[in-house]
């Protein structure tokens, strides 16, 4: 794609948020990247523009049959003023194999990086700068198309908006609770659990505000036709550490192939530790407490980064992980991914791209 990005000021900029107050996708910043597609025209008009309200039509076909799909990444400013991104290629990947299993039209992954490159530098401002801050990036396409016959719509929407967050979860290394779901489920395979579409995360919602209503802070999913394997939590991947192996979730077609998922087993086999991606049942995991093998749990996610689970509970039956303190192999993960997304270790995987220098 050679289309040029036009560029239209704002006449006010908003009164940026303190570090500390950040929490997680309260703000936004004070400009967004927008794009159109018409199926005769393809995609058209790049421009970064105020952040604003839209105006849609009622019969927009995404208030109807859902075609909506997002990602997830972020932006980070380190101690000698680099602006930089964490794998974002994998990121755009994504997306399109999102738009693919939505019948959306295809996006050009490097034009669509160049535009997140661009908004972000008009935004650089905006990246803070505290212990565990960083900016969020949330590109998303949805259906335009005023239209009621289900079908694929032959018009889209595609923004990128900005959010400077801290933790996803109040206390970034605060073990969180979890609560094994048994009665609802999230996806199927053959279905759009491995993908970043709206319709995930509504579907999930239910069952999180009962776990939420008996003091749990996220769902543990299983799969949805035995109702016995692990697939992901909410907003993140899992891993198990049990007896100085970790294992995780294989990729069945109702997970999501996280970014962070796919570092901490590249940092894991880079470290010589044990790691197996593999099924493993919720039987399998409480079997290992009983016997005392289960060491640490921990979930990752880029909203999530690492996040140590400290109780487990399924079937009425909680356990205690690690006396609900993270483990010295979550807390060194963390460290060594936060430490390379903000330019504080080395990065051997070239996992980083430099924005610019400010
Ligand atoms: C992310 O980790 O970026 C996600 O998309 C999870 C989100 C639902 C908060």
């Amino acid at each position: 794609m050679k289309q040029e990005i036009a560029f239209i000021q704002s006449e006010e900029l908003k009164v940026k948020p303190k570090a500390d107050s950040l929490g997680f996708g309260k703000y936004y910043s004070d400009y967004m990247f927008v794009m159109d597609y018409h199926s005769e025209k393809g995609w058209y008009e790049p421009r970064i523009t105020p952040y604003e309200q839209l105006i849609l039509d009622p019969a927009a076909m995404v208030f109807h049959y859902g075609q909506a799909i997002f990602e997830g990444l972020k932006a980070y400013k380190t101690a000698d003023g680099t602006i930089q991104l964490f794998r974002p290629e994998k990121n755009m990947k994504r997306f399109n194999e999102s738009c693919d299993r939505l019948c959306i039209p295809q996006i050009d992954e490097n034009f669509l990086l160049k535009a997140i490159k661009e908004l972000i530098l008009i935004e650089k401002d905006w990246i803070p700068e505290g212990d565990g801050t960083s900016l969020y990036i949330r590109p998303f396409i949805f259906a335009t198309e005023p239209y009621l016959g289900v079908r694929p719509s032959h018009q889209y929407k595609l923004l990128v908006i900005l959010s400077p967050v801290g933790a996803y979860y109040g206390d970034q290394l605060s073990p969180v609770k979890i609560y094994v779901e048994e009665q609802y489920v999230r996806a199927v395979i053959g279905g759009v659990g491995h993908v970043k579409t709206a319709g995930n995360y509504a579907a999930s919602m239910k069952a999180q505000e009962v776990a939420e209503a008996k003091g749990f802070a996220q769902i543990l999913w299983l799969d949805a036709k035995e109702n016995k394997y692990v697939e992901e939590v909410g907003s993140m991947n899992i891993f198990f550490k049990i007896k100085g192996e970790v294992v995780t979730p294989k990729l069945n077609g109702s997970i999501l192939s996280g970014v962070t998922r796919d570092s901490v087993i590249q940092l894991l086999k880079h470290w010589n530790i044990p790691v197996r991606e593999e099924k493993i049942s919720i039987e399998e995991v409480f079997a290992a407490h009983e016997r005392g093998d289960l060491e640490e749990v921990f979930g990752s996610g880029t909203a999530a980064v690492i996040s140590p689970v400290g109780e487990l509970n399924w079937n009425d039956r909680s356990i205690e992980i690690n006396h609900q303190k993270i483990g010295q192999l979550s807390q060194r993960v963390y460290d060594e991914i936060t430490g390379i997304q903000l330019g504080k270790k080395e990065d051997p995987f070239n996992w980083i791209i430099k924005v610019a220098q400010v």
